[in-house]
């Protein structure tokens, strides 16, 4: 939910071909297409599943999860901190996660110009990180993520977006149904609800020319947050989709010392529950804050000393959240929910504890971010889980 440095890098510099030695693919994998124009229905075979597919109970097997963040979706994986380990996948599954969210920065590995065509080391490389999930008994969810030239100039964009997703729906169409596909994470920006619900439309087209079979993740406009789920239209005619939302309220709480967010997300010392223990600035008492109270008129979701941070604000906006799902028909999933380290310790696990029973109490799985950088419950130089983060989690582990 928060801009990446990289975000400015020229797409130029993100075309780099990835140069990273990559672990073989396994023969269940497609081989890449060369070019998304070959990628029509008549060159290629749909998929189709066993039996139908019922979303609720893909959405209800996803669980408890993970997202492997601050990975794959850098410019090149390494740049925001983390590379992905083989035994990262083992150590997931037995602390009994059923769940890894994988987002990506496919954009970052694709031609500028048709046909857009995906660089095959790269695609090795996420060939490696499904099968790697898949053996340790994990749902796998492949997000796109962090896709800003597109959030920023969606008619520029958007063939390159749905061309790109025809190349990986061809590779994946023949995995298990424990593979889903997730075609953006958070839209924001000019991909404004309109534009949005407009390229989803196509890019689901696309993906259903091909592949018959793999659940799909529709992320809420506006950030993938709970408010815009009013603005998302229901797919028709695709029973086989999640619709999911991302909950990091309060902002000030979750994103208290975040590099690189604008001044009004600047808090620090901002506990949960309880007041802040140092007052916010009168710039973090409203502007980007004016919308959330729009829709939930007498509540906000900014902590003040008179108005503190308070597990009944959770349980406000995850009781709409079941609403929607109740009046829409369609699954939710929350797809990522996390506070970044600069919070204390105690305040994170009260918090993470919160959101967690809340959800689960409502019936809804749900993917913590992130594994192993600032939101993380993992140190990867220790080789040690965060106990008490996990505990908040995972009760009993
Ligand atoms: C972003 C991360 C961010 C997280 C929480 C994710 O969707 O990609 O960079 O830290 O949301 O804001």
């Amino acid at each position: 939910m928060v801009r990446k440095w990289w975000i400015s890098v020229p797409l130029l510099v993100l075309l780099v071909a990835c140069s990273k030695p990559t672990p073989s693919a396994t023969a269940a994998v497609e081989p890449a297409t060369t070019s998304a124009s070959s990628v029509t229905p008549t060159s290629v075979k749909r998929s189709e599943p066993a039996v139908p597919i019922d979303a609720f109970a893909q959405a209800k097997r996803l669980g408890r999860g993970v997202n492997l963040g601050n990975a794959l979706e850098a410019p090149q994986e390494g740049q925001a901190g983390i590379v992905l380990q083989e035994e990262y996948f083992q150590v997931i599954a037995e602390a009994g996660f059923n769940t890894i969210r994988v987002p990506i920065n496919w954009s970052a590995h694709a031609m500028a110009e048709p046909p857009y065509t995906v660089d095959e080391a790269f695609f090795t490389r996420i060939d490696w990180v499904i099968e790697n999930g898949l053996k340790h008994g994990l749902n796998v969810i492949i997000d796109m993520h962090d896709y800003e030239e597109l959030h920023g100039d969606p008619s520029s964009h958007k063939d390159r977006f749905v061309a790109i997703w025809q190349q990986i729906a061809t590779r994946y169409r023949n995995q298990p149904d424990s593979l889903y596909l997730e075609p953006l994470n958070e839209p924001h920006g000019e991909l404004t609800p309109i534009w949005w619900n407009g390229l989803l439309g196509q890019v689901v087209t696309a993906i259903r020319q091909v592949d018959g079979v793999h659940t799909l993740i529709v992320d809420a406009p506006d950030w993938g947050t709970i408010q815009g789920l009013l603005q998302i239209e229901i797919l028709k005619g695709e029973e086989n989709a999640i619709y999911s939302f991302h909950f990091y309220d309060p902002f000030p709480f979750t994103h208290q010392g975040v590099e690189g967010t604008t001044a009004e997300y600047q808090t620090t010392g901002v506990q949960w529950p309880g007041p802040p223990s140092t007052p916010l600035a009168p710039n973090q008492q409203a502007g980007q804050f004016a919308w959330v109270r729009k829709w939930f008129q007498d509540y906000s979701t900014l902590p003040t000393a008179s108005n503190p941070c308070s597990p009944s604000q959770v349980v406000k906006q995850l009781d709409w959240a079941l609403q929607w799902q109740e009046s829409s028909g369609k699954p939710l999933f929350m797809g990522e929910f996390g506070a970044y380290s600069a919070a204390d310790m105690q305040s994170r696990v009260n918090w993470t504890t919160t959101v967690r029973q809340e959800a689960e109490a409502r019936g809804f799985s749900w993917a913590y971010w992130e594994f192993a950088a600032g939101f993380g419950i993992y140190d990867p130089t220790s080789r040690k889980w965060n106990q008490e983060l996990l505990g908040a989690l995972m009760p009993g582990s």
